[in-house]
């Protein structure tokens, strides 16, 4: 292919359905919406907002990113079956005809025999009815050969060539347990390509986890076999490894346009504000030496290096850190700046907040700039993760005592205010963190219990703020609460009381039931 007719590659991004399947990374609504919000941005072609069928949050999601966001296509996932495809179309609907059924049913022999329990004929019947009934819908359907990496090649090329006839413009061959390697995955599509006979008709897409590490290199793979959708995830979350990580893929794309004579239309200057965004809503932090988004990235530590970038950047750098939005000069504010520069930085990392909330975020800044020389993005994401993206507050930290030491009982004196009533109490623990979290259960009468608690400084220097998480577990319900204090106690209270605060108002943590 000529370079001046490189093709384009569709970008489908998973971060809010697979992406969500990852242990921890459960979102609510508002949550979703923000990410939604940084994706159309970033100008991704086909956003799977969730699997609506899975719980009644995954639902409302579905259906508030399908009315709310413009541009991307919006697809929502389902199980081959009558229920499954017609509660997917009840919240994509409000797409309109950007509304996309993404229909799976397992084709290979391992999952046919263990856990379908089906013939060959049964889940070809079964996808074919599936995907005539999306088709009902939506001309936008999209079909999944889940496990098509270790499906027999000759029933795969039925199976597509089926699914086509039946309707599915779009035909993805997911490498679901992330077995597969570059060659033989190119082989795959390359021989789909050539043997099914309708193959032109539809958009062949793959979805690559991560288990042995090569999901982009798979990916990159079989776009150049002829694959036309790459499907993948901000910060490569997903299920066990993870899935293709956006970022990855389309800035090698980009970087090696040289010899993937590819287009993609992403944004890519959104690339690193969408990763840290993601990374502070969930909690998941990004590996200092991931590619493209870690903190490492485009740091140079050996002084050989130092001297080369000084003297050529493109002596030791592939990309420019501008390309994915990284500003070179990572200190933001001060004391002394105004409200403009303040909400100017908000915009550039991704925040567009109203009014009120600006109001309530520049007031905590420049109290935090009081305490601190200098703020960072960090702090900023910080601020507006603490302050503004709050479930309903039923519980309220007003103010607390520590006291702990070498010598002293550690003790927590804790004043709440729940349901608008102020509650006091002091309570004894094992150390400061455990007598805070033992008054918080006795005044709130939680009987959650915590599953896991990070603490980490946001920045670097003693005075730093504190950012901690916690995961709490009630009646088989988890939430993740954050807290951000110069503080690390406060933090930890604030982290606690989130969390009471997210179990407390019914917003489903964990969005899959099934
Ligand atoms: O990994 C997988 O096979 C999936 C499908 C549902 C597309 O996530
Ligand atoms: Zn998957």
């Amino acid at each position: 292919m000529s370079k001046s007719k490189a093709q384009s590659i569709m970008i489908f991004d998973t971060t809010l359905r697979d992406g969500e399947q990852s242990p921890g990374a459960s979102m609510n609504i508002e949550e979703k919406l923000r990410i939604a919000y940084q994706l159309q941005k970033l100008n991704v072609d086909v956003i799977e907002a969730g699997f609506p069928i899975a719980s009644d949050g995954d639902f409302e999601a579905v259906k508030k990113v399908a009315q709310t966001i413009k541009g991307p296509q919006i697809a929502g996932l389902s199980r081959a079956g009558d229920m499954d495809i017609d509660r997917a179309w009840e919240a994509l609907k409000y797409a309109k005809d950007r509304g996309r059924i993404h229909t799976f049913i397992a084709t290979s022999d391992i999952h046919m025999k263990y856990k379908l329990k089906m013939s060959e004929q049964q889940v070809i019947d079964t996808a074919v009815k599936a995907v005539k009934r999306a088709a009902g819908y939506t001309p936008n359907v999209e079909f999944s050969a889940e496990d098509a990496v270790r499906t027999r090649l000759p029933f795969l090329v039925k199976v597509v060539q089926a699914v086509i006839e039946a309707g599915a413009t779009t035909v993805n061959i997911p490498d679901t347990v992330g077995y597969t390697i570059p060659t033989e995955y190119f082989n795959i599509i390359r021989y789909l390509k050539e043997n099914v006979p309708n193959i032109e008709k539809a958009v062949i897409s793959v979805h690559c986890h991560n288990d042995l590490g090569l999901s982009v290199a798979n990916s990159l793979a079989a776009v150049q076999a002829g694959a036309g959708q790459v499907e993948c995830t901000i910060n490569g979350i997903g299920e066990r490894a993870g899935n293709c990580s956006l970022e990855e893929v389309v800035m090698a794309l980009r970087t090696r346009h040289d010899i993937l004579p590819y287009t993609c239309n992403v944004n890519t200057e959104h690339l690193y504000p969408t990763s840290r965004m993601l990374s502070t809503i969930t909690g998941i932090v990004v590996q200092p030496n991931k590619a493209i988004v870690g903190a490492n990235a485009f740091a140079h530590e050996a002084g050989i290096h130092q001297h080369g970038v000084m003297m050529e950047k493109s002596t030791y750098e592939i990309m420019t850190p501008e390309s994915i939005g990284l500003t070179q000069n990572k200190l933001v504010l001060g004391k002394h700046s105004g409200r403009h520069a303040f909400i100017q930085r908000l915009k550039e990392l991704g925040y567009d907040l109203g009014k009120e909330d600006i109001e309530k975020a520049f007031v905590r800044f420049k109290s935090l700039a009081d305490k601190k020389k200098e703020i960072f993005d960090e702090d900023l994401d910080a601020i507006v993760a603490d302050e503004i993206v709050r479930v309903p507050e039923r519980y309220k930290l007003v103010q607390m005592n520590v006291s702990s030491g070498t010598f002293a009982m550690p003790t927590a004196t804790v004043q709440l205010e729940i349901d608008g009533k102020a509650k006091k109490t002091a309570v004894m623990g094992d150390g400061p963190v455990d007598a805070t979290f033992k008054a918080i259960k006795t005044l709130t009468k939680s009987k959650a219990t915590l599953v896991s608690f990070t603490v980490g400084a946001i920045t670097g220097g003693t005075d730093a703020q504190g950012e901690c998480t916690v995961r709490l577990e009630e009646n088989g319900r988890e939430a993740l609460g954050q807290g951000a204090h110069s503080d690390i106690i406060v933090a930890s209270a604030k982290a606690f009381i989130n969390a009471l605060n997210k179990l407390s108002s019914g917003v489903p943590q964990r969005g899959h039931q099934l």
